[in-house]
């Protein structure tokens, strides 16, 4: 079977997406209204890594169905776009699953996810955006630009990149060796529709052409 995207409507697509593009990583990403008067909380799938240098990554809050910004966008996006031109991204681990799919609710602007998600929000250092105080890991971000798929249309792509200011990361998830410990980090990936998995199953591999000698 070969498929056209341009032949098929939106929510088939997205479907095949999840379907497909998959497990992802969770970002829960942490803003502030512009003007300072409130605080929000989403969590996003389409969410990965952009570089090491400087230390980038990327999420992807797409338009709602009137075609408008989410919450998170409109107050994440650069402040010559009218927005705060901050985030964080807290990673989300098995213990805390429930709150941050519970935190994906759609509550009007201004009403903050943190309080109905039963998560609590700690200050940014060099961000005014709280991250996620229940979670081991959490990026600090500047906005440094979105580029916008189709800009005003339903299910339309955004991509938000920022640059890393500060990581927090609880000295518990740390091993020995000083590394990020994947077993007490226990972070959840989201499948399709209503699935999520562990990454409690985890094997490793020689680099390259090694790992096929083994098999
Ligand atoms: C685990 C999970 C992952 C999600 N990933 C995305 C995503 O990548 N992009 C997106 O637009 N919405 C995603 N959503 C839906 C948003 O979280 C939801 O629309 C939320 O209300 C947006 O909040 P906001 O309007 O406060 O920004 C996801 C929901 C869940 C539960």
């Amino acid at each position: 079977m070969q498929l056209d995207p341009a032949a098929l409507d939106a929510e088939r697509i997205y479907k095949l997406m999840i379907g497909a593009i998959m497990p992802r990583p969770i970002a829960v990403v942490g803003t502030r209204a512009p003007d300072g008067s409130s605080i929000n909380l989403a969590p996003f799938s389409f969410f990965c890594g952009v570089g090491s240098n400087p230390m980038t990554l990327c999420f992807c809050p797409a338009n709602d169905e009137a075609g408008t910004e989410k919450d998170t966008l409109r107050n994440a996006k650069p402040v010559a776009e009218g927005g705060s031109g901050e985030f964080t991204v807290s990673v989300a681990p098995h213990r805390i699953i429930r709150q941050v799919v519970a935190a994906a609710e759609g509550l009007a602007y201004g009403a903050s996810e943190f309080e109905l998600a039963g998560l609590t929000p700690a200050p940014g250092v060099r961000v005014r955006a709280p991250r996620v105080a229940e979670s081991p890991i959490a990026f600090e971000c500047r906005t440094l630009q979105v580029i916008r798929t189709n800009p005003g249309a339903p299910s339309g792509g955004n991509l938000v990149l920022g640059a890393v200011e500060l990581i927090h990361v609880d000295d518990e998830v740390i091993d020995a060796r000083g590394r990020l410990d994947a077993a007490r980090l226990d972070l959840v990936g989201r499948m399709a529709g209503l699935g999520y998995c562990t990454t409690r199953d985890r094997f490793d591999l020689p680099w390259g052409r090694a790992a096929i000698k083994g098999a």
